[in-house]
């Protein structure tokens, strides 16, 4: 069945690494989207539950503890924390947000690991690995770097489990000219000590599934392109096995005798994590068996987001994991965005280039950033984030169409109609097709929206106030409410109508505006299936509702709080 038709959805997003604080790419990656997706399923009156949580195992948290020279507990502690406090700043709801780094979910890793394992889809081998002779230890994934190995990429600073330029997974021991992250982070000579070694590693089957995950593949020709293009090239290489185990201590410990000192690869028990917390949420609503209706029953629906780099596991690895295990079925769309850059260089953490969404807060409101990322939402190709661009169409858009739309119908009948919405009348022809407009947005809107258009969405959104503008200059209000207050009446009425369900309309993307706007509007806060209890165009207008007082929604943004954003970057 297409996801489009089922009425119960669970939704994922990536589940950030706890080594660091949010910035604006990975809020248009993964998390925006998803939230506006599930806003959108429940005033639909679809079931959705949205899941997400901390990714607290693997190199990138030991190595992150490791330059800050503490311990990686105090590491995913305080990220964990912070992370919760970015996403709830910027109105992103989960369901349940839970952490990696706890008893209940290694013990579900290591059931899957056996699991596999049992079935022969997990196999033992001794492997190559790199090893430092200065540190004495293996380097896993992000503890090597060095030069690209696909001859077509061969761009130095590649990370020994994946190439940020060229997004494909990388084999450590294949690296050109390799430096221990290490002995570089200590400041100790780097290079020429890095040896190949041979270690015991189990490796996942992944080549047992290419024909299943070329099958999978085909069945979702309405998956975006750029996913169906990586994943089939993939195939089309052939698919390898991968080593699913580290020569580390931190994270899920190899549950086998001969697996001592070894843990199970984050990329292994991370999308695991998207199970456990299915389960842990379901528990806590006292349904501990409701998670398998998402996970086992295709009747049901599953959706990844993710940003472009986590495409392979998604597309690929996951899929072969879960068909490899049995029990389990497959998501029915994996929805990754292309890369956000700033200002037309690409976003670092490293060297502190980005906008960091706790910073964004202290002086923003979250619903400029949710409008402006999903404005330029990178879904086909890369965007930009400018704060000129920001701030324009802050100011142009939000403000001075959908603002003013808004704030001249609210203000206007607490004027002229004693606080209240317009007494019923009979619309005019042109009245007529602004309600029959209203329809139609909302038609157009949920179409873009089942298929993860968000940005054709609020484009179709902002298109039905300017709509609105355009109708209330036409019936110049302000005019008729002197000669003929039965037309002021008319106008208003459908002025007020549209009101109303951009308030609904609006909501999976500005759900703090929206909330405030019901507010002013004297309606009820949205409930589940609101969008589809819109009253239909021929419903009369007008029902002289008491208003209550309005503010301004959308206020301007001016060159001064603008600019030192601006400095701020060109400082780091
Ligand atoms: N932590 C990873 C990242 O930030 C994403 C993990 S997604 C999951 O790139 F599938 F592993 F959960
Ligand atoms: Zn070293």
């Amino acid at each position: 069945m297409d996801i489009k038709d089922k009425k119960r959805i669970l939704i994922t997003a990536a589940l950030p690494y706890a080594n660091g604080p949010l910035h604006i790419g990975h809020i248009a990656g993964a998390y925006l989207p998803a939230d506006i997706y599930t806003r959108y399923l429940r005033l639909q009156g679809r079931e959705a539950h949205f899941i997400c949580g901390s990714d607290e195992n693997g190199a990138p948290i030991t190595f992150s503890a490791l330059k800050e020279n503490i311990d990686p507990q105090e590491v995913i502690d305080r990220n964990t924390a912070r992370l919760i406090q970015g996403f709830a700043g910027l109105d992103i709801q989960f369901s349940h947000y839970g952490r990696t780094h706890t008893p209940h979910h290694a013990e579900i890793c290591q059931e899957f690991f056996l699991r596999l394992h049992e079935r022969g889809h997990v196999v033992k081998k001794s492997g190559e690995q790199v090893f430092c002779t200065v540190c004495g230890r293996f380097l896993p994934d992000r503890y090597v770097e060095g030069v690209c190995h696909y001859p077509d990429c061969l761009s130095p600073g590649a990370r020994g489990d994946q190439c940020e330029k060229c997004g494909r997974p990388i084999d450590a021991t294949r690296l050109g000219d390799p430096v221990c992250m290490v002995c570089s982070t200590l400041g100790r000579e780097s290079r020429g000590h890095i040896e190949v070694r041979s270690t015991d590693h189990w490796f996942f089957r992944l080549d047992n599934f290419s024909s299943d995950l070329r099958g999978y593949l085909d069945r979702h020709p309405e998956w975006r392109e750029s996913v169906r293009r990586f994943s089939y090239g993939l195939l089309d290489q052939g698919l390898r096995e991968r080593s699913v185990t580290r020569d580390m201590e931190w994270g899920v410990p190899v549950p086998l005798p001969e697996g001592k000192g070894k843990v199970l690869y984050v990329w292994f028990d991370a999308p695991i994590g998207y199970i456990t917390f299915s389960r842990e949420y379901f528990a806590a609503r006292g349904e501990p068996e409701g998670w398998r209706d998402f996970w086992q029953d295709d009747s049901n629906g599953l959706v990844h987001f993710i940003g472009k780099d986590n495409t392979v596991f998604h597309a690929v690895i996951f899929p072969g994991m879960l068909q490899a295990h049995g029990d389990y079925r497959l998501p029915d769309s994996v929805v990754a965005n292309e890369f956000l850059n700033l200002e037309g260089d690409k976003i670092s953490t490293s060297r502190d280039y980005a906008v960091w969404v706790n910073d964004y807060l202290a002086t923003f409101p979250p619903d400029p950033l949710r409008y402006y990322l999903t404005a330029i939402a990178p879904e086909s190709a890369d965007a930009d984030f400018s704060w000129r661009q920001f701030q324009q169409r802050n100011n142009g858009e939000l403000a001075d169409n959908l603002g003013n739309f808004i704030q001249r119908n609210l203000t206007f009948c607490l004027k002229y109609f004693a606080g209240q919405t317009p007494p019923p009348e009979e619309p005019t022809q042109a009245g007529k097709e602004v309600l029959h407009e209203i329809a139609l947005a909302r038609h157009d809107m949920a179409e873009a929206l089942d298929d993860f258009r968000f940005k054709a969405a609020l484009e179709r959104l902002m298109r039905l106030s300017q709509r609105g503008n355009q109708y209330f200059a036409e019936e110049e209000p302000w005019r008729t409410r002197k000669t003929d207050m039965t037309s002021c009446a008319r106008t208003m009425g459908v002025g007020i109508r549209l009101v109303e369900a951009l308030s609904v309309l609006m909501a999976p993307f500005l759900p703090g505006s929206a909330g405030k706007l019901r507010n002013f509007l004297n309606l009820p806060a949205l409930a589940d299936g609101d969008w589809e209890a819109m009253p239909p165009p021929e419903a009369p207008v007008g029902t002289a509702r008491q208003l209550n007082a309005a503010q301004v929604l959308f206020p301007k943004f001016d060159d001064l709080v603008i600019q030192p954003q601006i400095d701020k970057l060109r400082g780091s």
